[in-house]
């Protein structure tokens, strides 16, 4: 079972330590837990994809710890750069041309010779510069389940196949960072997250193009079903069925709320941060109930309820399995 540990110096040394070695760590950042390998040592990257059980290897984002080190991988616009100064550290991830023949393993990048890069805040900076190498860090959890928030939500998920679990209490944002790529003067949102698509907007002054997140060529990582609980999620809910467990949020308007299993408050005062921050806790909390379906009230679009709703549909998307490599064999 892995080692939970904390966060001051004496554990980031030890953090550095085992990721020098080659092993995998979880380490907290500000969006969700990561599960961290070394950058440029391609047995450890792979060792993510073995312990996530990914069907295939989509390109993972490299965490940084400044700018500095980003400019030792990436072409960076200016653009670009201004995004960095203004958001990092923070829930912004940016995808940048990648130098060619850097330290970075080519398994990190699927490949492609783009990079996402992004600088977490918190401990995960510590432990990178403690490194001096970048992190290869998707969520901390197996493919398809919910991104852990929170050490135990690691433990119990990936315990059995990591050495090392850093905890720094509850993640502070709980959905994945956003993810941007700059087009000559356009700015691409190719992932909703933990940043407001609105506060670029503002930065910028021009509004992101959205793509379409499952033409699958600018993230290909992004499956349409993948936030998936085991419990059937049905959404935009006005009215409750009996034995459903109840995802709610703000005052509770949806009708036969006290016929649910089981109800839990995404916020109460319908604030989005609030909800983004319990989000896949409350997911868990209320798939281990066992109701055959969660039903979920209208969330918001705007702000942080963009990332809310997407994670939500992937939640809710038809299970239907990915095709196989016996079945192209
Ligand atoms: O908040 C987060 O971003 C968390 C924490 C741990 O930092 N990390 C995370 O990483 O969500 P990951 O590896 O699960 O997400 C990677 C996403 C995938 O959808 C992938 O397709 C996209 O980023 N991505 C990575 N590299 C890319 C690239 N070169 N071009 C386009 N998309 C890329
Ligand atoms: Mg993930």
């Amino acid at each position: 079972m892995a080692r939970i540990i904390g966060t001051d110096e004496q554990a980031i040394r030890t953090a550095a330590t085992a990721l020098a070695g080659g092993k995998l760590v979880a380490i907290p950042t500000e969006t969700v837990y990561g599960l961290a390998a070394d950058a440029t040592n391609g047995d450890a990257v792979a060792g993510i994809f073995e312990a996530k059980g990914r069907p295939h290897f989509n390109p993972l984002i490299c965490h940084v710890c400044d700018i500095a080190m980003a400019e030792r991988y990436a072409v960076i616009d200016l653009l670009s750069r201004r995004l960095m100064d203004a958001f990092w550290p923070g829930p912004l991830t940016l995808v940048l041309p990648l130098k060619p023949d850097t330290a970075i393993h080519p398994l990190v990048a699927a490949g492609l010779d783009t990079i996402a890069l992004r600088m977490p805040r918190g401990v995960a900076g510590k432990i990178i510069a403690a490194l001096d190498r970048p992190l290869a860090a998707p969520s901390a959890n197996t493919s398809g389940k919910i991104s852990g928030t929170s050490a135990e939500a690691v433990a119990d998920d990936l315990g059995s196949k990591i050495a090392l679990i850093l905890d720094a209490g509850p993640s502070e944002v709980g959905l994945e960072s956003t993810i941007v790529k700059v087009d000559s003067a356009e700015v691409l949102l190719l992932r909703p997250g933990g940043l407001a698509a609105e506060e670029i907007e503002a930065l910028i002054g021009d509004k992101l193009k959205r793509i379409d997140q499952r033409s699958a060529i600018e993230a290909p990582g992004m499956m349409a079903s993948h936030y998936a609980p085991a419990a059937g999620v049905r959404l935009n809910v006005h009215e409750v069925r009996e034995g459903e467990a109840l995802l709610a949020f703000g005052p509770v308007r949806a009708s036969g709320a006290h016929l649910a299993a089981a109800s839990l408050n995404l916020s109460e005062a319908g604030n989005l941060r609030e909800a983004a921050a319990n989000l896949f806790d409350y997911m868990k909390r209320l798939d281990r109930l066992g109701s055959a379906v969660i039903a979920v009230e209208p969330i918001p679009f705007n702000g942080l309820g963009e990332a809310i709703n997407d994670r939500l549909v992937r939640a809710a998307a038809p299970r239907i399995p990915s095709m196989t490599v016996e079945q192209i064999k």
